[in-house]
């Protein structure tokens, strides 16, 4: 079968050979015990997005996720964001992601921190979702609809898979004032698959999906917080052997200069947003 050309760019942009023995072998740099390494030991390589665990608690909270609930996490990546629900409240997890290298590895270090019995993983389109009509509690997603085209299909999918009464919580960067964005940047090196709405087409979009806003919050300024404390850990040569550097490759170091640069500019935002789905 064919592979469709926007598969093969988002492989091409985050796919690496044998990222599982990369995260694992830096852990174990770090002095980590591999036999007890916990979700929180490997989320600084594997919480792909501004605020890492942090902010994925912040998001559990503000979606009020409960023990038991069944989370969709789109676009989950490494399942850094999905390992943190299933241990911390104990939610069970299904992500999907589209780069097929992620899926096997976050399936492999899912199952070395024990938790492969509450999370599931499933390559696929988060436009086409493999899923039948009302499957979760909850979906949820940090910083994956920037690869994503057609926003329209989907928020539609989102709505679909998500059962009356359930929510969707999502962190997403979003374009600022200011254009264009300075490219690289942690999610393209090639700007053909960079999409970014600004908040108010996002915002206009999820409405007329159908969702009901229950919350809406710009974390821009402590975004760029975020990022001048990493910048600062590189400039100082004091990065920690487990981090996001294992992901991005050589161009780490400018992807990471950019994103401040872009946020300090107006070019990119961060929104944190929670909505209900009626
Ligand atoms: C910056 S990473 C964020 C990963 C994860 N959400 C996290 O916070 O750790 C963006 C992710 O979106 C995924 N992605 C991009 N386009 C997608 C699509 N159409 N369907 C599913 N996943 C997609 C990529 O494969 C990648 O894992």
């Amino acid at each position: 079968m064919e592979i469709p050309a926007h598969t093969s760019a988002v492989n091409a942009q985050y796919g690496r050979d044998d990222l599982a023995a990369a995260i694992l072998a830096a852990a174990r740099a770090a002095g980590k015990d591999l036999e007890g390494l916990t979700p929180a030991d490997l989320a600084p390589a594997t919480e792909f997005h501004i605020g890492g665990r942090e902010a994925t608690l912040e998001l559990a909270r503000l979606a009020a996720l409960r023990p038991g609930e069944r989370v969709l996490d789109v676009g989950g990546g490494l399942g850094g964001p999905a390992r943190t629900p299933a241990g911390e409240v104990g939610c069970t997890v299904t992500v999907l992601d589209l780069t097929e290298e992620y899926c096997r590895a976050g399936e492999a270090l899912t199952a070395r921190v024990g938790l492969a019995d509450r999370i599931a993983f499933r390559h696929g389109d988060a436009t086409t979702m493999p899923f039948a009509d009302g499957s979760f509690d909850a979906a949820w997603t940090h910083h994956s609809s920037m690869n994503i085209d057609d926003k329209a299909a989907l928020y539609r999918e989102v709505y679909r898979v998500v059962r009356p009464g359930g929510r969707l919580a999502l962190q997403e960067i979003m374009a600022g004032p200011a254009r264009p964005i300075h490219f690289p940047v942690p999610w393209v090196r090639d700007p053909a698959i960079s999409f970014l709405g600004s908040p108010e087409e996002m915002r206009a979009l999820l409405a007329a999906t159908g969702f009901r806003e229950l919350a809406w919050a710009d974390v821009t300024a402590a975004s760029l917080g975020f990022f001048r404390e990493r910048l600062a850990a590189l400039d100082r040569g004091a990065l920690p052997p487990v981090g996001l550097h294992l992901l991005l490759g050589d161009d780490f170091g400018p992807m990471f200069a950019n994103q401040a640069r872009n946020l300090e500019e107006g070019r990119i935002v961060v929104i944190q947003g929670v909505f209900a789905r009626p």
